[in-house]
């Protein structure tokens, strides 16, 4: 598995009854795939139901957010460690709905961007724009800003970073960027990846697209330059969500 990378956002949704029974139907669905990496990320509560649920299966599980320390008295919090230990090896950092709602600042996010690193975990660093910064031309300056400061200090490989595009306006809305927006996007991210490391690695270090992804929408996303999605409301269930990975297969 490889080629392209499929990593579903759960958000607050799902019992562990509704999370155990999405992974028995998408195990079964997804038997065979070849060409895709799926990486599935569950709200906490269900993260070890749904570890237990796909051992045997070449699907990861992620984490949606993280703590930057170990251990401590940090109440209400979890550790890099324990979502290792919890059957983890990616966690989503600096999702938009973090750094709007909670209040996420940039020194924050490169705070837990480093402490996914160092527990092993691949952090899934997400970076995007609002309309009004897309419509003010900031797009470009406000997406490398981001990028630049979650990645300060930190060495970065193929390895280990993902970098998801989620530009705000697309998220929950129905309303998916262009193929080309995104493409315009990757390049410039991919720039300033090579920028902080070289642009050999820049090249490799997987680059997904976000924002109302579905099957109606994602074929057009596959014709180069991305690795994959990053998919919200159309990974909740398991049919919507094979067929993505149905159009990754075929691409
Ligand atoms: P969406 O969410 O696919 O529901 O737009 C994507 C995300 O927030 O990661």
């Amino acid at each position: 598995m490889g080629q392209f990378l499929l990593i579903a956002n759960w958000k607050m949704y799902k019992s562990l009854s509704q999370a155990q029974a999405f992974c028995r139907d998408f195990i079964l669905l997804s038997r065979g795939i070849k060409k895709t990496k799926v990486v599935i990320c569950p709200p906490f509560t269900a993260l070890s139901t749904v570890n237990a649920s796909l051992q045997n299966t070449g699907i990861k599980l992620g984490a949606q957010d993280l703590f930057w320390m170990e251990k401590g008295a940090y109440t209400g919090e979890i550790s890099p460690v324990q979502l290792v230990d919890t059957g983890c090896s990616y966690v989503i950092v600096g999702h938009s709905e973090r750094r709007q709602i909670i209040g996420e600042t940039d020194k924050i996010i490169n705070n837990k961007l480093k402490a996914a690193q160092k527990s092993g975990l691949i952090p899934v660093l997400c970076v995007g724009e609002t309309l009004e910064e897309r419509q003010n031309n900031k797009a470009e300056e406000i997406v490398r800003g981001q990028l630049l400061s979650a990645l300060e200090g930190v060495s970065v490989t193929e390895s280990n970073v993902v970098i998801a595009y989620e530009p705000i306006w697309a998220i929950g809305t129905g309303i998916n960027a262009s193929y080309q927006d995104a493409l315009e996007m990757a390049g410039l991210i991919r720039q300033t990846l090579g920028k902080i490391s070289n642009n050999k690695i820049a090249e490799r270090i997987p680059l997904l697209y976000g924002g109302s992804v579905k099957t109606e929408n994602f074929a057009a996303f596959l014709q180069g330059g991305l690795d994959g999605a990053l998919v919200g409301g159309a990974s909740l269930e398991a049919d919507s969500f094979f067929n993505i990975v149905r159009l990754c297969e075929n691409a």
